[in-house]
């Protein structure tokens, strides 16, 4: 229907991105404010829904505002820094964001906006395997900005496993030709309920030509789940065994809360993890990553962890950092940010979250990252 307006979840029409910012939004919890007004109504409770009842997804935010961080004045902060090495390559910052599908439904520019603004604020960048624009133009994207700017960041790319070998090796090929970094493959959402139907427009451009998934998942015989071919074709260790074979790229693992689960994949090759319940989004009444953390840690001793899943702001950046983390990575907030402002609502979120994280480090007396250390987290005594 011509003229019809789309609606957004308060019954309104959808508000196209800002192109300036806002005056208040001063915050991430600002821009998911905003946010509410800019997308048609089931997109926004697809991308802000957790699973069954939502209790993950609250746990995660609940999780980081019940541990303190102790202030430590009086330390000398000269010549502070946030610089980091990861896989060896040089980071700016250790705030990354977190590969994040379908940012078409955010912004007609979509990953092309949030790559471009990610190189800008020099974060590290997850393209998803289930990105609108391709992952070559997205590499793309970021290598011209990367070339207007004379800086950028590192370019990940996040691999889900396809149900035919052939179709996710030939993910891994192109993205190596593209020129992405290292491999993030996303072990814990195979296996979760969508009710979603992308809007016309929206599709998922890196899988053009292959086989829907949908068709493979088929329960036959009364199977609802286990025994179909869905269940099946979950990623499994020997998975990433094959993968590892496959590529030369710094392999990381995405998706782990158990220390037994990080320990096995780190055995068969993992160079880091990601410690993260996927947002909420897949099973509930899994624990927040933040409390897992310093167990993880333990169990894989020297592997680089990055953290996702509630990260909000610069203080819960820093709490992760102090329990063993070396990066966090940032998920709802940048499709809100992308949104309300394009590519400078994201430029502009993550300089918000680097400001923060710098304010809480000179709070806590930490002139670099690796001293924020475990004392930084208040215990009680
Ligand atoms: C995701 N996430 C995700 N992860 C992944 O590995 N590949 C993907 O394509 C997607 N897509 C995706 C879409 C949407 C709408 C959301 C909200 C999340 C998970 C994402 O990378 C990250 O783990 C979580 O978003 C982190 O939690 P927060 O920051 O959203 O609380």
């Amino acid at each position: 229907m011509s003229g019809a307006a789309i609606l957004n979840a308060l019954g309104e029409a959808v508000r196209p991105a800002h192109a300036r910012i806002p005056a208040d939004i001063e915050s991430a919890f600002d821009y998911e404010r905003h946010a509410v007004h800019h997308f048609e109504a089931m997109a926004w409770r697809h991308i802000q829904g957790g699973s069954d009842r939502n209790l993950t997804l609250a746990h995660n935010r609940a999780a980081f505002d019940g541990l303190h961080l102790l202030p430590r004045p009086l330390a000398d902060l000269r010549g502070g820094h946030t610089r980091l090495q990861l896989l060896g390559q040089a980071l700016a910052h250790p705030l990354l964001l977190a590969p994040v599908a379908y940012q078409c439904l955010a912004h007609p520019e979509g990953e092309l906006a949030s790559v471009r603004a990610a190189m800008a604020l020099q974060a590290g960048y997850m393209a998803s395997t289930l990105s609108s624009h391709t992952l070559e133009e997205i590499a793309a994207a970021a290598r011209a900005a990367m070339q207007e700017l004379g800086h950028g960041a590192p370019l990940w790319f996040q691999l889900y496993s396809q149900p035919a070998r052939e179709h996710t090796l030939a993910l891994l090929r192109r993205a190596e030709a593209a020129g992405y970094q290292a491999i993030v493959w996303t072990i814990d959402a195979s296996i979760k309920r969508s009710g979603f139907a992308l809007p016309p427009g929206v599709e998922a451009a890196n899988l053009r030509g292959f086989p829907s998934a949908r068709q493979t998942s088929q329960a036959g015989q009364g199977a609802i789940l286990l025994g179909t071919p869905l269940a099946d074709a979950a990623p499994s260790l020997a998975d990433l065994e094959w993968l590892r074979a496959q590529t030369r790229l710094p392999l990381v693992v995405k998706g782990v809360l158990s220390p037994a689960v990080a320990a096995e994949a780190v055995a068969r090759g993992a160079d880091a993890l990601v410690v993260s319940n996927h947002g909420g989004r897949v099973m509930d009444g899994v624990p927040a990553p933040i409390e897992v953390l310093p167990a993880v840690r333990a169990a894989v001793p020297g592997t680089p962890l990055l953290l996702d899943s509630g990260v909000r702001c610069g203080t819960d950046a820093a709490k992760a950092l102090a329990l063993g983390a070396s990066a966090v990575l940032i998920g709802r907030p940048q499709l809100h940010a992308l949104a309300v402002g394009g590519m400078l609502g994201v430029a502009h979120l993550v300089h918000l979250l680097r400001t923060e994280l710098e304010l809480a480090m000179a709070q806590l007396g930490c002139a670099r990252l690796e001293q924020i250390g475990a004392e930084a987290v208040w215990r009680g005594r």
